[in-house]
C-alpha cells in the first residue's frame, strides 16, 4: 500500500518531523526511513525506490552528521546539495525529506552518545576512532524522531550495516533494518558521494578496488581459502596502482568483523583504500 498524497515536503524542524511521523503512525501507515548525508546518487535512489515499494510513507533524511567525521577537511568538503537531493528523492518515491540543522540535532551541552565495543572498533573503526559512535548516535536519534518501521542501508557500507543491526537488536529498537545491494558504476566502482572528488586519473585508478575483489574471489572460487593468501592477492592488485594507498585489507566474519584465518562462505572481504586524498571502501562476500 502506498500513500497517495501528493504533498511532498522538506521538513527542517525536529518537532514538525516527530508530529508528522506520529500522525502517520496513528493512521496506521507504515514508515520507511532512508538515512543519508545528501549528495544523492543512484545507490541512495535505489534504497528510496525499494523503501517506496515496501512502505506507505518514505522519509529520506539529509543530514551531514558532524560527529561522525574525524577529519575536519572531509566534513567541510562534503557536498551540500539539498535542493537537488530533495528533487531526486521525491522523484524516486520519497514523501518527506527531513533536513534538520546541526544546532538542532546537537544543541549546546549535548552529551548523550551511543557507543559500541567489538565490531565497531575494527576495520573503519580502527582507523577512524569516533566514527561509529557518531553514526550510531545520529541513527538512534533519527529513529527516535522519524519512528520508522523499516530503515534502509546500503551493503557497500557493510560495517555500518552490521553495527546498526547490532545496536537495534541490543537496544531493543522497534525497527526492521533492510540491507540493500551495492549499486556500481559500469566499470564496477561502487557508487559513493566521494567518487565526485576523484580527478580523471584517480577515477581510472579507483577501478583497482573492484579488480582486487574480483581477483580474490576468482582465487577463492578456484579453491583457495587461506585468508593470508587471499589478502595478499588483494594487496598486490591494489599496490599495482601507483595512485592507490591501502588503509586496510581484511577478511572477516560478517557479524563480529573479526579476522578469520580461513575464508568460509558468507565471510567478507573488506577494503579501505586511498586514491590520492579520497578514501574509498568496498567489500564482497564469499559465495
Ligand atoms: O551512510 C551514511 O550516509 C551515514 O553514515 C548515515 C547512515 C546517513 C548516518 O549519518
Amino acid at each position: 500500500m502506498k500513500n497517495t498524497s501528493d504533498d511532498k515536503k522538506i521538513i527542517h524542524s525536529i518537532a514538525e518531523m516527530r508530529a508528522y511521523a506520529a500522525d502517520a503512525a496513528a493512521l496506521g501507515e507504515q514508515i520507511g526511513l532512508v538515512p543519508t548525508m545528501g549528495a544523492l546518487h543512484e545507490g541512495h535512489l535505489s534504497l528510496i525506490r525499494t523503501a517506496a515499494t515496501e512502505n506507505d510513507i518514505v522519509i529520506v533524511s539529509v543530514f551531514v552528521n558532524p560527529i561522525q567525521f574525524d577529519d575536519p577537511y572531509d566534513l567541510s568538503a562534503y557536498p551540500k546539495t539539498l535542493k537537488a537531493d530533495a528533487e531526486a528523492a521525491f522523484n524516486a518515491g520519497a514523501d518527506v525529506v527531513f533536513a534538520p540543522g546541526a544546532d538542532d540535532m546537537y544543541p549546546k551541552g549535548f552529551s548523550s552518545y551511543i557507543d559500541m565495543t567489538g565490531p565497531s572498533e575494527r576495520l573503519c573503526g580502527a582507523s577512524r576512532a569516533s566514527h561509529f559512535r557518531g553514526v550510531l548516535t545520529v541513527v538512534g536519534k533519527l529513529f527516535g524522531i522519524c519512528m520508522p518501521d523499516m530503515a534502509y542501508f546500503g551493503e557497500k557500507d557493510a560495517q555500518q550495516l552490521t553495527v546498526v543491526r547490532k545496536m537495534v537488536n541490543e537496544l531493543n529498537m522497534n525497527v526492521t533494518i533492510r540491507g540493500c545491494p551495492t549499486v556500481r558504476e559500469e566499470d564496477g566502482l561502487a557508487m559513493s558521494s566521494r567518487n565526485a572528488r576523484l580527478s580523471e586519473d584517480e577515477r581510472v585508478a579507483a577501478r583497482c578496488l573492484i579488480r582486487a575483489l574480483d581477483e580474490a574471489r576468482a582465487l577463492y572460487e578456484a579453491g583457495e581459502t587461506s585468508a593470508e593468501v587471499l589478502s595478499k592477492a588483494l594487496r598486490n592488485a591494489i599496490e599495482k596502482e601507483p595512485l592507490a594507498r591501502v588503509d586496510y585489507i581484511d577478511i572477516v566474519d560478517p557479524l563480529s568483523l573479526e579476522a578469520v584465518p580461513e575464508a568460509r562462505r558468507g565471510d567478507l572481504m573488506a577494503l579501505a583504500v586511498y586514491i590520492g586524498e579520497v578514501r574509498l571502501i568496498d567489500n564482497r562476500r564469499f559465495e
